[in-house]
């Protein structure tokens, strides 16, 4: 039998987790190579038995990503994409799967959608919401790009981005908010407090099933439960029901995209239940060593090579 190939798709910045998965990979006999999504004109795709899409990271800077990934879908032939091409063109942007979910009845954190282009002033959320704690993100992002906290008390307005923290005397003298209206379709969400004692947890799916799951928490004068800005990750050991709660949002997506290889779906606990922040079902890090999920990994890509 020939000695099969995994291809990994990648925009310049593989995950933590690439190196010690490749070393799996390949103490089970499969090579894994990287593909530069930018630079795959001449690649022979019919030499490898799968392609995974995870390594794409900072496909949000990237404009004419959907379009290379739909290009691909042509070339690709017999070989399958993992995820799927229909989960990735759903994943890509949170205005279509978090939504539709919404829609479904799951408990998404409040919000409120817009368009971009669309005549609304932060004045306006706040009288339509009564948040005066909510924060601002582009429907296509991912860490933490474009994405700020706004804080309103009386007349002042303070506004955090990750590492930028401006304040305004009177709401309308910053065009923070107009400024990405003009640049994409945008979210606003309730900002959940829990998030600063409880953290956010993420349960990891792999193969179609949970596997384990993840806190995540804030570091101090943070608001962001990212390692990157000073959080940590801990294993978690999640209960029953926080597990069933997160099968029930599995179940929705699986039955409408069909397989997982892999997915994550992030919550934040309040003082009563779980609320979903968001699912990471294109390029999420899957905390694969901390959940001690490695060989269950490749035993699940094992399953999918033609
Ligand atoms: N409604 C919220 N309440 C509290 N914290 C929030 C809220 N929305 C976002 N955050 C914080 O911002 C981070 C990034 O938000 P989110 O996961 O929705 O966006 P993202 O662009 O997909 O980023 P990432 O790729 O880092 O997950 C979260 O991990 C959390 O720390
Ligand atoms: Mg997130």
């Amino acid at each position: 039998m020939d000695p099969k190939c995994i291809g990994f798709l990648y925009l310049g910045e593989t995950h933590t987790e690439f190196t010690a998965l490749a070393r799996c990979l390949s103490a089970h006999g499969i090579e894994s190579r990287l593909i530069d999504l930018t630079q795959c004109r001449s690649i022979q795709w019919d030499e490898y038995s799968l392609i995974n899409v995870r390594e794409c990271r900072g496909y949000h800077r990237h404009p004419d990503f959907s379009s290379k990934i739909d290009d691909l879908k042509s070339k690709l032939g017999h070989v399958p994409m993992t995820n799927s091409f229909s989960v990735i063109r759903a994943a890509i942007d949170k205005a279509n799967y978090l939504r539709e979910l919404e829609l479904a009845g799951v408990d998404l954190i409040p919000t409120v959608w817009l368009k971009r282009g669309e005549s609304i002033t932060l004045e306006e959320i706040i009288g339509k919401t009564g948040w005066h704690d909510f924060v601002v993100k582009p429907t296509v992002s991912s860490k933490n790009w474009n994405a700020y906290r706004v804080v309103v008390n009386g007349n002042e307005i303070q506004i955090v981005k990750a590492d930028i923290n401006m304040s305004f005397r009177d709401i309308k003298t910053n065009n923070v908010f107009t400024d990405l209206m003009e640049l994409c379709d945008v979210c606003v969400q309730q900002f959940m407090p829990e998030i600063f004692s409880r953290g956010e947890l993420s349960f990891v799916f792999i193969d179609n099933e949970f596997s384990h799951a993840i806190r995540k928490t804030v570091a101090p004068n943070n608001w962001l439960a990212h390692e990157f800005f000073g959080g940590n990750n801990e294993y978690y050991q999640a209960t029953a029901n926080e597990i069933s709660w997160a099968e029930h949002i599995f179940t929705k997506l699986d039955q409408k995209y069909g397989d997982f290889l892999y997915a994550r779906i992030d919550a934040i606990p309040d003082n009563r239940r779980l609320l979903l922040l968001e699912c990471e079902l294109m390029v999420p890090r899957l905390f694969l060593n901390e959940g001690h999920a490695l060989e269950r990994y490749v035993q699940a890509m094992k399953k999918r090579l033609i």
